[in-house]
């Protein structure tokens, strides 16, 4: 089959690999019908990722149609022909932690359970196309998918619509929703986004559903913050040089917004030249491993005893972290991979009730075979790219 393969920084490749197969009897196995590039992909292809290996199939946005079952999946109600998403985190159902609703930190489905325990301290789940350090398991952005621990995993879906209505609950709908509700958002609050990805954008939508007074959005692309805007936000353009902490206070009495969420992650771009810089050079010596500008300005910008909520992907340690604003305005501070399967009920609900568009970040539609090309385009926000979908 056809699958696109990371050998290297920067370097994505479509190749024919093997077909998959069934090598437990939990799993099943996916025709791809749908799959996404995420602005986690661009974390592997810039290499901010540790453990990634030549050769390995990427993605973890994908869904299409159940082709083969293995006895154990059979049992639980999974079926050849059922039509599925595939969340980005394999769950087991049964540990301590799914039981909790804790899915993203499952116990049982990451096989490098222990490479994990020795980077984080305690276990991660298991995520399809994302390095040794989450299990080694192949990507989704290919012809055909193995799902282990298929039945607990999947969300099955309607037979009927468009792949487009469902296909974001795989990852980035649920991930905005939840760094939304991890807010704690009520209608005296001024929410602030950094980052207006498909991440941001469903994260100011699911803001603006769940009743914040305000939503502002933070971003330097022109077309991002016009779709922001279109979703219920007022914009702070960056591009014109803007101080991001003064003008959130002067847009709300000197405090700050009640709620902030930081959508940008590892490889946020600085507010000025010369703090980029420092970053620049502070990752290239591996003096830190990320660039947390977002998570920085959220913290500082952030009213005293509000929340900050941090869907943005972080993978290491991160220098000039501002604890003593953090703990001197009693902030919370809200995180994690997203519980994928806490959301896609209500979600879906949401969505059929026409509560959500699930197609808001839509730009490009484009065949697997373009994916190498399409990952250039979506890193570099090339031809108004923001959310691009692949069929195999
Ligand atoms: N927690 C999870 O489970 C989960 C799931 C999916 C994605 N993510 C993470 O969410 C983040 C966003 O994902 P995405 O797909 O939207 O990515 P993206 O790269 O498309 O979007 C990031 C946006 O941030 C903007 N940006 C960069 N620096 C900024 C700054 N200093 N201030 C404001 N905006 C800035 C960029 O212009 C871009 O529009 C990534 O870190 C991704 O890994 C997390
Ligand atoms: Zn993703
Ligand atoms: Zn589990």
């Amino acid at each position: 089959m056809k699958a696109l393969c990371w050998q290297g920084k920067k370097d994505i490749r479509c190749e024919e690999v093997p077909d998959p197969i069934i090598e437990d009897p939990k799993d099943a196995i996916i025709r791809v019908t749908s799959t996404c590039i995420c602005g986690s992909d661009l974390h592997l292809m810039n290499g901010f990722v540790p453990t990634m290996c030549k050769g390995d199939v990427l993605g973890h946005e994908p869904m299409g149609e159940v082709v083969e079952v293995g006895a154990e999946a059979r049992a639980r109600g999974l079926n050849v022909g059922d039509r599925v998403v595939v969340p980005f985190q394999m769950i087991c159902g049964e540990c301590e932690q799914c039981q909790a609703g804790n899915f993203s930190v499952c116990q049982q489905t990451n096989r490098n359970a222990d490479l994990a325990k020795r980077m984080f301290g305690d276990a991660t789940a298991g995520l399809f196309g994302y390095s040794a350090l989450t299990g080694a398991y192949a990507g989704g952005q290919a012809e055909y998918l193995r799902v282990p621990f298929a039945a607990t995993t999947v969300v099955k879906i309607p037979k009927t619509g468009e792949d487009e209505r469902y296909i974001f609950l795989s990852d980035i709908l649920p991930t905005g929703w939840q760094a939304a509700v991890q807010a704690d958002i009520t209608e005296k609050d001024t929410v602030a986004v950094w980052g207006c990805g498909p991440v941001g954008l469903f994260a100011i939508h699911s803001a603006v559903v769940l009743g914040a007074k305000r939503v502002i959005a933070i971003d330097d692309v022109p077309e991002r913050l016009e779709r922001a805007r279109s979703a219920g936000a007022e914009i702070l353009d960056r591009s014109t040089g803007v101080n991001v902490i003064a003008a959130l206070k002067d847009m709300t009495d000197g405090h700050g917004p009640e709620k902030c969420i930081d959508a940008v992650g590892i490889e946020a771009h600085g507010p000025t030249a010369v703090l980029e810089l420092m970053e620049r050079v502070q990752t290239a010596l591996k003096l830190e491993t990320e660039r947390p500008v977002a998570m920085r300005e959220a913290i500082m910008a952030c009213k005293a005893a509000g929340t900050v909520s941090i869907p943005g992907v972080y993978g290491g340690l991160s220098n000039s972290f501002p604890a003593g604003a953090m703990m001197n305005k009693g902030l919370t501070i809200k995180t994690g991979q997203t519980h994928v399967k806490r959301w896609t009920d209500d979600l879906l609900r949401r969505i059929d009730e026409g509560q959500i568009d699930p197609t808001l970040p839509i730009t490009h539609i484009e065949p697997l075979g373009r994916g190498p090309e399409m990952y250039k385009t979506f890193r570099d926000k090339q031809d108004g790219c923001i959310k691009v979908i692949l069929k195999p």
